[in-house]
């Protein structure tokens, strides 16, 4: 069947799981001239992309380029998508936290240097115009596994689901085909995750370490990771597109996961992430969070790459940029909080728990 021409095309936000990626999460810096230069990029990404992209077919390279909140109004004309906010922090028994972030790039390839390659012609062509808020580069461990040994993306939606939980469609027409993105950096204390005996790490993921089979219903904790992060409306399982990657620094005894969760709204990945911090029900929460700590949080719109093609570098926004609604003025999300003032990961609790 030939292809819908009157829907927009998405950017490649459910491409397949790679084996390396890197996040860019930049912020624009002031003046006309570096808005400009973002503008410019939106149509130029393509261009790049097939360059680079050319010299591997075989390693898949593709890019997503989202924008936060704040930015949208600096940079574009007209309307903005209807769900765009800034990153809402979350005070529960853990802290999500929400950091800067105007423009993000999600490089994904089977090989780093492609990815790398990108990032740096994207770089120099934004060069004064933007700061570097944060980059990491992700790699591919063994059996799809984060470094806390689980294997992470399973239950991820494939093809056409993949598509239906991730891109826009009648909910927002002028923004049809897009899709909104999550990112936050967890740090694991792996040196407490292994002194966890495997079952009841078991019980914290809700899933078997080394076979990766789901527990089952009568033994799985209600606490476990996958059963927070399951939200079911009118019956139905409201998924999101994940691409989580481990990254790490040995020489600074850095370990992490970088979680990256795509949706038509943010609102199903901001429920999770409630679920997870606060608890279901409240104080009920995620013990993954006692060993690992989300030390960013930002939230982006990934426009259609028919959007994207279509920016006009020089067409500034003709009016100053409109506020953002009332509502989204009170970005946190709170919740009785048995925070630990101190700041720790909170393992004790974890260890009254076990
Ligand atoms: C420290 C960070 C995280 C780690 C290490 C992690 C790891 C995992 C693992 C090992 C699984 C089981 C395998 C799978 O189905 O993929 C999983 C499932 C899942 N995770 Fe995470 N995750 C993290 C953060 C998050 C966050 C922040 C969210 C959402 C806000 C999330 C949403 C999900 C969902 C929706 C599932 C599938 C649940 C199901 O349907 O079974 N994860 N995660």
């Amino acid at each position: 069947m030939a292809a819908d021409e009157t829907k927009p095309t998405p950017q490649p936000v459910v491409a397949r799981l790679t084996r390396a990626a890197i996040f860019l999460v930049l912020t624009i810096n002031p003046g006309r001239e570096s808005e400009t230069a973002v503008r410019s990029m939106c149509g130029d990404l393509a261009g790049l992309l097939r360059a680079v992209g050319f010299r591997d077919l075989d390693g898949r390279l593709s890019c997503v380029m989202a924008f936060g909140s704040d930015m949208w109004d600096r940079l574009f004309d007209g309307p903005r998508p209807k769900d765009l906010h800034p990153f809402k922090e979350i005070h529960g028994v853990h802290h999500a936290v929400s950091t800067p972030g105007d423009v993000l790039f999600h490089i994904r390839a089977a090989r780093m240097d492609l990815c790398f390659e990108l990032a740096m012609h994207i770089m120099s062509r934004l060069g004064d115009a933007v700061a570097s808020a944060d980059q990491v580069q992700g790699f591919n461990y063994f059996d799809d596994r984060d470094l806390i040994g689980f294997v992470d993306g399973t239950e991820n939606p494939v093809d056409q689901a993949a598509l239906d939980a991730a891109i826009l469609d009648e909910e927002d027409p002028i923004f049809a085909g897009g899709s909104y993105v999550i990112v936050q950096k967890y740090l694991h204390d792996l040196k407490k995750w292994n002194a966890i005996p495997v079952e009841v790490q078991e019980g914290i993921v809700g899933r078997k370490k080394f076979s990766d089979i789901e527990l089952d219903d009568n033994v799985k904790p209600s606490y476990a990771h996958n059963a927070l992060t399951t939200i079911v409306e009118n019956g139905k399982e409201l998924d999101i597109v994940r691409d989580n990657m481990p990254f790490g620094d040995v020489a600074k005894g850095e370990f992490g996961t970088y979680f990256i969760g795509y949706a038509r709204s943010p609102a199903r990945t901001e429920q999770m992430l409630v679920n997870m911090f606060v608890g279901r029900p409240p104080g009920n929460y995620d013990r993954l969070l006692d060993v690992s700590q989300a030390i960013t949080g930002s939230l982006f719109f990934v426009p259609s790459a028919t959007f994207l093609d279509s920016v006009e570098p020089d067409a500034a926004p003709s009016s100053s940029p409109a506020p953002a609604p009332a509502e989204q003025s009170d970005n946190t999300n709170s919740a009785p909080s048995n925070e630990d003032p101190e700041g720790s990961l909170g393992i004790g609790s974890l260890k009254d728990e076990v």
